[in-house]
């Protein structure tokens, strides 16, 4: 079975059973507390605590997802035969609708069943318990009843999820582990019970009990595939077909992964910087970029087997934002090898040195293919504190350079690295509220915002809608929009109590938390005769002309009633 294949079983068996099939969200999580996704339910965080209603947004308290996630904490272990730094997780999710029950069942049907999956489980896992939490003897009970005798009993550090970020919901967990080609055990399901909410460390029982479940596609393949590892699967031979035949498999391996991480991380918006998730993507640009240069190849497989599924991914920008990194890399590259050639042994201050003057990151001092076992002894942790020190010391001299403001936006809406950026997704935002307007002038109070995310290269709007939009329908939001650009209208904002700006009529976004006092943005000559009005942070420009010609790319459904535009400004 072809993964596309599994992606479509994956959606049939649970859309056959009652899930709302949710698009995935971006690589760049709403959530600040967390540097990118790296899991399913970080999207779905505010069904499992009640503080949003998936019946109301979904029209039913069960999804699934096919999430695009990445994990920084598996950088070091690319190579290996399980994983990888990006990766797709099939997911369903339950908030209140079932529990462990419905949850292991249908898991064990998925799997087993010869109209599905066809695997054997080799055994599955629970959790054995500790002191705040007890074992979870129900999960046992219904694996047994489904004639699973392999049940092994794991502590926290493998049945125990969450919380993601500062908080969050968590819960013990069940795995379904089966064998690959060479006999080796993978684990491929993780189901999690969220019953409690973490905070600090500390669990309360949650309100509504709710389900989690991950699988990867790419371990998923190696078992349906009966191949020994990921990169056998048809989701990575055609990327590592294309490399020069005489590099080492693992660092073939390695690129193949890093790839697809770049550009995905790059689509979703993260440019190449020295802080954050911008650090993530220049650590693997430049470890690839010691292998070789040319992945033009490369880069373009990544496209044919992903643009299909995933429309977001814009090959153009991965390599021209690759080439630039390229660039700058090479001013130091050269200089930077002939040092690491003339250093016995590299300790935490040498990696350092190594990264801040040359730009060699971790990685590629302890790759043995490039700097032999010189940073044996070196250790990641040991790197990150001498980094976070170093850290520490420019951000307090940077703070002072731009009187205390950062270059960086991240208001969770809009992200933007530098100025040029900045400019850019404030043109976008004031376009966001132009089009928000021209869609309820259209077709009316029925279109409700369900979330937008603004990165330099577009907007993307969510919105409720019960039907297709149809291209010409679509023609005459984006004119009307351009209409109002052309009659330049300022934009401005008052501020006032929460109450009271609510009775202007302005737009507010149901999903957001706002304090007693918000921010209305408006557009036209004052408030009460504006064309538009929102609560919003800002910023904007300061009149419509400066937003330049607006183009809407692409229109389509994300779930039941839930419509997504995306858009550009030239
Ligand atoms: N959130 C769980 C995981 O990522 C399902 O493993």
């Amino acid at each position: 079975m072809k993964a596309e294949e599994l992606r479509q079983k994956f959606i049939e068996f649970f859309r056959a059973r009652g899930h709302a099939v949710v698009l995935s969200s971006s690589l760049i999580p709403d959530d600040p507390s967390v540097l990118l996704t790296t899991a399913g339910m970080q999207q779905f965080k505010k069904y499992f605590t009640g503080e949003l209603d998936a019946e109301k947004d979904f029209n039913s308290k069960n999804t699934i997802s096919i999430q695009k996630c990445f994990r920084t904490s598996s950088i070091d272990e690319v190579g290996d035969d399980t994983h990888g730094t990006f990766f797709e997780m099939l997911g369903n999710f339950s908030f209140g609708g079932y529990f462990k029950e419905e949850a292991i069942k249908y898991a064990h049907e998925f799997i087993t069943s010869k109209d599905w999956m066809g695997l054997e489980i080799d055994f599955v896992s629970v959790f054995k318990g500790d002191d705040n939490v007890p074992a979870d003897e129900e999960s046992e009970k219904i694996w047994e009843s489904l004639g699973v005798e392999k049940i092994k009993k794991f502590d926290r550090d493998d049945n125990f999820w969450g919380p993601t970020g500062n908080e969050g919901p968590c819960g013990p967990s069940t795995e379904i582990y089966v064998k690959n080609a060479v006999g080796n055990s993978v684990e491929v399901w993780n189901l999690v019970f969220n019953e409690y909410y973490s905070k600090s460390g500390v669990l309360e029982p949650l309100m509504i009990k709710g389900v989690d479940t991950g699988m990867g596609i790419e371990r998923l393949a190696m078992v349906t595939q009966k191949v020994s590892n990921i990169f056998e699967t048809d989701l990575f031979t055609p990327l590592t077909s294309v490399l020069p035949h005489e590099l080492p498999e693992r660092v073939k391996r390695i690129l193949a992964d890093h790839a697809r991480a770049v550009s995905f991380l790059t689509s979703d918006g993260v440019r190449p910087s020295n802080k954050e998730a911008g650090y993530i993507l220049r650590r693997l640009m430049r470890r690839m970029i010691v292998h070789g240069a040319d992945f033009e190849n490369l880069f373009n497989k990544v496209g044919e087997i992903y643009s299909p599924a995933y429309s977001e991914l814009n090959l153009n920008v991965v390599l021209e934002e690759f080439k630039k990194e390229n660039d700058k890399f090479q001013k130091t590259l050269k200089s930077g090898l002939k040092e690491l050639g003339k250093l016995e042994s590299i300790d935490a201050a040498a990696a350092f040195k190594l990264y801040e003057t040359y730009g060699l990151p971790f990685e590629i001092l302890k790759d043995t293919e490039i700097s032999g076992d010189k940073a044996k002894n070196l250790s990641r942790e040991e790197f990150d504190k001498e980094f976070a020190r170093h850290q520490e010391k420019s951000r307090a001299g940077a703070e002072k350079k731009f009187g205390g403001h950062g270059l960086l936006l991240d208001t969770g809406e809009l992200k933007a690295v530098d100025e040029r950026e900045l400019k850019i997704v404030t043109r976008l935002h004031t376009a966001t509220h132009l089009m928000q307007a021209a869609l309820r002038q259209v077709f009316g109070p029925e279109v409700k915002q369900n979330g937008s995310d603004i990165t330099a290269e577009r907007t993307r709007f969510d919105f409720f809608f019960s039907r297709k939009v149809t291209p010409e329908e679509l023609k005459k939001v984006e004119d009307l929009v351009n209409q109002k650009i052309a009659e330049d209208l300022p934009v401005g904002f008052v501020e006032m109590p929460i109450e009271e700006a609510k009775k202007t009529g302005a737009l507010y976004f149901f999903k957001a938390r706002y304090g007693q006092k918000v921010k209305v943005y408006f557009m036209g000559k004052d408030l009460e005769s504006a064309w538009s009005r929102e609560f919003c942070g800002g910023p904007h420009v300061s009149h419509t002309a400066e937003v330049g010609k607006f183009k809407i790319l692409k229109e389509e459904s994300t779930a039941a009633g839930i419509r997504r535009i995306r858009a550009t400004v030239e």
